[in-house]
């Protein structure tokens, strides 16, 4: 066994394979049928996957699922969703129906503003810097519209340029911060090109300004966009009089709404439930980036320090009674793109856009956050009333009967019986050994 290899990023794909196989697995013929078994029949759909990354071996399903009956801002949606976990989507249908018939959901993007920095040491006269920045902020800028110019066309570019002293968190620390709009674009390599040609103009200037050289230069560290856009926000909600919530699993409505308010109470107080309560948000919101081509991890990280924003990690959502009329909402920071990266190289993100009649950005970010509010609702009215197993076990159940290799009958008795008996994979096969 071999573990390690110069240049395994110049073999072909097959000798990839090959190498991968034989040098980390007990039986290289089947784990090689495996991974070419995921290979798309269509050789250039593959080539196209291929090369998204780098040392492509093969394809990784995850299962897309749609959820019909959203209304948002009076217009219908089917929103689709890649997701591994069961009952998401489910969940997603059950609350779009459940609000499609009181009235939808209301949406609306507060800011689009993205964030890029230069960050730098300088120890020298702060006064001396700022005055440099002053000077040379618009040739900086004019500089850089020999990139910012198409965008501009699209409505986009840069926004603002400021100095920003970090000194007293870190000694002689600086940045120049930046503030954009990329349109309809996520906007990463915009904003990381337009950061670097300016931090090129800079040191530029810094070479032929005699002030900032006597004082020591500026030492630039690195200059790259922040996933943190608390400017770049959404607000979604669901309202409606207490009394149209209707019983729920038994409970009154006045009763239901005040859990509802609690539980989001809990989760404002508590970071244990938050964090919770916040990745039930993340379910929809996730399936959606994903579904549309984003990238999920640049809103994760965004979406969590803005839930961090007050010093405590806190619910994102909101849930009041104010005169008899329940109100659940929820403000997320979005960074999406519907134009760009993966949106027209991906046929399935293109099919995904195309189901929610192509959006542009500002409807994407409302869409997205609407999947947020729709399964946070669903959990909470899951948990305050029959708890979240219920609805859990029956799709961990079929699970367990797919792994079981159960039949199409075992399956439906096996919905039947074990709607009254506890769920576990020893339970399973007792029952199918003895069907
Ligand atoms: C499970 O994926 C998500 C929940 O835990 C969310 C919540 O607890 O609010 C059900």
């Amino acid at each position: 066994m071999k573990h390690s290899i110069e240049g395994f990023s110049k073999l072909s794909k097959a000798e990839k394979v090959d190498w991968i196989t034989k040098n980390y697995f007990n039986h290289p013929e089947e784990a090689k049928t495996l991974l070419t078994s995921y290979w798309n029949q269509n050789n250039e759909l593959q080539k196209r996957h291929d090369e998204f990354i780098e040392n492509t071996l093969s394809n990784f399903y995850l299962p897309l699922g749609v959820a019909p009956n959203f209304i948002i801002n009076g217009k219908n949606y089917t929103l689709p969703m890649v997701i591994e976990e069961s009952s998401v989507v489910a969940a997603a249908g059950n609350a779009a129906k459940y609000w499609s018939q009181r009235g939808g959901f209301t949406a609306k993007v507060l800011s689009i503003d993205k964030v890029g920095q230069i960050h730098f040491f300088y120890k020298g006269n702060k006064a001396s810097l700022s005055s440099f920045v002053a000077t040379h902020t618009a040739q900086w800028l004019e500089k850089v519209r020999e990139i910012s110019a198409k965008m501009e066309t699209r409505g986009g570019g840069i926004k603002s340029l400021t100095l920003v002293d970090k000194t007293a968190d870190l000694p002689h620390y600086y940045q120049l911060h930046l503030t954009f709009s990329t349109a309809d674009a996520m906007g990463a390599n915009f904003i990381n090109s337009c950061l670097e040609h300016i931090a090129k103009s800079v040191e530029i200037s810094v070479i032929n300004n005699s002030v900032i050289l006597n004082e020591g230069g500026i030492d630039i560290v690195l200059c790259i966009l922040s996933n943190y856009t608390p400017n770049c926000l959404v607000h979604v909600q669901v309202s409606c009089p207490i009394e149209d919530l209707g019983k729920q699993d038994k409970m009154e409505a006045s009763i239901f709404a005040k859990k509802l308010v609690q539980a989001v109470a809990i989760a404002k107080v508590e970071p244990y439930r938050a964090v919770t309560h916040n990745k039930g948000i993340m379910n929809g919101v996730d399936a959606l980036v994903i579904a549309t081509g984003n990238d999920f991890r640049a809103i994760e990280a965004g979406v969590h320090a803005f839930a961090s924003r007050s010093g405590r990690y806190s619910s994102l959502s909101e849930a009041s009674i104010n005169n008899g009329q329940f109100t659940m909402e929820l403000t997320l920071p979005l960074a999406l793109g519907t134009v760009g990266g993966l949106t027209s190289l991906h046929p399935m993100v293109k099919w995904s856009l195309e189901l929610l009649g192509n959006p542009n950005a500002e409807e994407l970010m409302k869409i997205i956050a609407v999947a947020g509010l729709a399964q946070n609702f669903a959990a909470l009215r899951s948990l305050v009333t029959s708890g979240i197993q219920k609805g859990h076990m029956k799709m961990h159940l079929l699970n367990i009967l797919n792994q079981l290799g159960a039949n199409e009958q075992q399956k439906v008795k096996a919905l039947v019986y074990f709607k009254t008996n506890t769920v576990s994979v020893q339970a399973v096969r007792h029952y199918l050994e003895n069907f």
